[in-house]
């Protein structure tokens, strides 16, 4: 905690302060650190069977009822933030691009071109067009068809069903979420992130700026390595080294706002504030992990010389129900020190990522592999205080219609 004090400000200059809604955390959190180290929790556990991580059928409703219809969080406005600038999202289902046109608005749609379906982008460029690399079709920055070559050939066909194939996209808050089929949705994101849309403006992700992401592949189920982001069950034992230096075990806040829920760990520097007035409680930045239902986190911790990291942790399905992969994304958030260099963001971002490879998709990896093997009316139990996993597959199953067995 001691790196998020400020030193005092000059006089005539506002006093930082705490988020209310961070301060709200706080005091829970030290609440349960004066009680012992108790935390929030559900009602009771939850038995399910390992068909859950390993069942193909489960694996290809996933794939179509959520990830096929659910708006998915693709990135933050600052990867697309100028007029032509192209974001791709190539994680599940269709390519897409999702540009920004010149009146500053962003449209999403699928990658493919509408002469012979080739693929259009490929890198995230700023560009006045979409040309195709094929034949050179191209599109304005609202999938218009404005160029063909040797327009002749096509002599007699409606070029106005040739247009760019619009995909649903919707921008609130720094943050842009899509849904990985064709149609014309504008998807209200406010309304999809219902009670938790005013925690994920604290974050105020429409100033942030991307440092470094890095993909991972895990032979997982993708909800087998979404799990380990959702529980501070397992810092002391699986982290000895590491998370579990920094932060107190089975210590956990959480919020449940359906489908999407925030937990908040418990930073060591949480035990010198247990009774000491909250006048004294250093000034910290908004934090807590928020999982964007079905598969992406977004938490904020402080950083450097002041102000915070922005953490996005995206998880999607491999090939197969015991493969996934991560998009890990570290971006230097609007409060940052710009004393803080880049690097100290990219050294964050490697280290989350070395330990979230070794330690947490390691013991991930062996844990699917058993499941796959696990003897007849096995089953694994979620505790009270893994609350967030009970959620999260509760909610998985009803979207899928396919109940918990
Ligand atoms: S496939 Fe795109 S121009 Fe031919
Ligand atoms: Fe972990």
């Amino acid at each position: 905690m001691s790196d998020t004090l400020h030193a005092a400000p000059p006089a005539g200059e506002a006093v930082p302060q705490t988020d209310p809604a961070m301060r709200a955390m706080e005091r829970r959190t030290v609440a349960h650190l004066a009680a012992g180290g108790t935390t929030d929790g559900g009602l009771e556990p939850l038995s399910i069977a390992p068909g859950e991580y390993t069942d193909p059928v489960r694996f290809e409703a996933e794939k179509r009822e959520l990830f096929g219809k659910v708006a998915l969080l693709a990135g933050f406005s600052c990867e697309v933030a100028e007029p032509g600038d192209v974001m791709l999202f190539d994680h599940v289902g269709p390519a897409i691009l999702i540009v920004r046109n010149r009146q500053g608005v962003l449209n999403a749609f699928l990658n493919m071109c509408t002469h012979r379906a080739s693929r259009l982008v490929s890198e995230c460029s700023r560009r006045k067009l979409i040309s195709c690399p094929f034949h050179a079709w191209s599109f304005d920055l609202d999938g218009k068809l404005v160029a063909m070559p040797g327009e002749d050939a096509f002599e007699g066909i409606d070029r106005a069903t040739r247009n760019l194939i619009r995909v649903p996209v919707g921008e609130w808050g720094g943050m842009v979420f899509v849904k990985a089929h064709a149609g014309e949705e504008t998807i209200d994101v406010e309304a999809w992130l219902g009670e938790m849309a005013p925690h994920m403006l604290r974050f105020n992700l429409a100033g942030a700026s991307l440092v470094k992401h890095s993909r991972v592949e895990t032979d997982c189920s993708w909800k087998y390595a979404l799990d380990t982001y959702g529980e501070g069950y397992h810092f002391g034992a699986l982290h000895p080294t590491t998370f579990g230096v920094t932060t107190v075990s089975n210590v956990i806040l959480y919020d449940h706002f359906d489908p999407h829920y925030r937990v908040h760990f418990t930073n060591v520097g949480y035990r010198d504030l247990v009774g000491a007035p909250e006048s004294e409680w250093p000034v910290a930045p908004y934090g807590g992990s928020h999982l964007t239902f079905p598969n992406a986190i977004v938490y904020g911790a402080p950083i450097g010389d002041g102000g915070s990291m922005i953490g996005m942790y995206r998880v999607y399905p491999g090939a197969e129900p015991g493969k996934s992969f991560t998009i890990m994304s570290v971006y230097r958030a609007a409060d940052s020190s710009p004393d803080t260099p880049d690097e100290v963001f990219e050294a964050a971002h490697d280290f989350i990522e070395e330990v979230v490879t070794t330690e947490d998709y390691s013991v991930s990896k062996e844990g699917q592999r058993n499941l796959s093997h696990a003897p007849e009316g096995f089953r694994i139990v979620y505790g009270k205080n893994e609350i967030a996993l009970q959620n999260t597959h509760k909610k998985i199953a009803e979207i899928i219609g396919m109940p918990l067995e």
